[in-house]
């Protein structure tokens, strides 16, 4: 079989999108066009067993970024496994924000960083002086401090809980901490693949946030939550005064 009258069959039973990108994984292809010239390829045995893995792990609703190992976030590709949540496009919204704030010298704390995605990425796009991810699940550090090495970013990798095991500076907080609330009834059925302490939080999904705004005495705290808990998350964080508020993320300042 070729890989055109694979990409044919699969997408029958899957998406084209995701037959092709599974065929990209599979092929070491960069770009889906890179599959138009090859179209006429004839498949080997070990990689038309792959490709049917993958199809078929995809019809059990395991999210693609799980299965193919990675996800893209501003524009670099992150080591995922099932220790990590799958970064969010709309988590993409905090760096945007912190590039417009002025953070030269500035330390810069992502608690839950997960995947690392956030700290990564703000080594990488700013100046601050120093950038520090801090998770209680030491599988997620792991994953953490392989995305950093990978993609050279320089970032201290901190097990504790919340800001709780941290004794260092804090100039500004950045946080995506679990805030779905088991009761939402829209969660799409591939979120029971990621790990539940990267979901869910107990009081309507804010238990952690309130944990944090109460610990937290950093100039800066940028938080992510669903916008239908935003104005709780307000009303809660009087210490704090609202500065902005942008698709899922509130800014607060001391
Ligand atoms: C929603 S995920 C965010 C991951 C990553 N920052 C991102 O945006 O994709 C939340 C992360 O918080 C971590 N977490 C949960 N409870 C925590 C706690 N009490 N202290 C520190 N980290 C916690 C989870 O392990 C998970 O990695």
């Amino acid at each position: 079989m070729n890989v055109n009258s694979w990409l044919k069959q699969a997408s029958k039973i899957t998406t084209r999108l995701d037959a092709e990108i599974f065929m990209m994984t599979v092929l070491g292809k960069e770009d889906r066009s890179d599959l138009v010239l090859c179209a006429e390829q004839d498949l080997v045995e070990d990689e038309l067993k792959m490709l049917d893995m993958m199809v078929e792990l995809r019809l059990r609703r395991v999210p693609v970024a799980y299965i193919i190992g990675k996800k893209e976030f501003y524009g670099r590709d992150f080591k995922v496994n099932r220790d990590v949540l799958i970064p969010r496009p709309e988590t993409e919204n905090i760096i945007g924000l912190v590039k417009e704030m002025n953070v030269e010298g500035k330390t810069i704390v992502d608690v839950g960083t997960g995947s690392g995605c956030i700290a990564i990425t703000l080594a990488l796009e700013t100046d601050a002086a120093e950038i520090i991810g801090i998770d209680k699940s030491l599988k997620a550090l792991r994953v953490a401090q392989d995305n950093a090495d990978e993609l050279r970013a320089k970032v201290k990798f901190i097990a504790s809980d919340l800001l709780d095991d941290y004794h260092g500076v804090a100039d500004i907080v950045v946080a995506n901490l679990p805030y779905v609330d088991r009761k939402w009834e829209w969660t799409s059925p591939e979120i029971k693949y990621e790990p539940e302490m990267a979901l869910f939080a107990e009081e309507d999904g804010l238990a952690l946030i309130y944990r944090l705004i109460d610990g937290c005495e950093a100039e800066y705290l940028i938080l992510e939550a669903d916008p239908s808990q935003h104005e709780k998350i307000v009303n809660y964080a009087k210490k704090y005064k609202l500065v902005k508020r942008e698709n899922y993320i509130l800014l607060f300042q001391k």
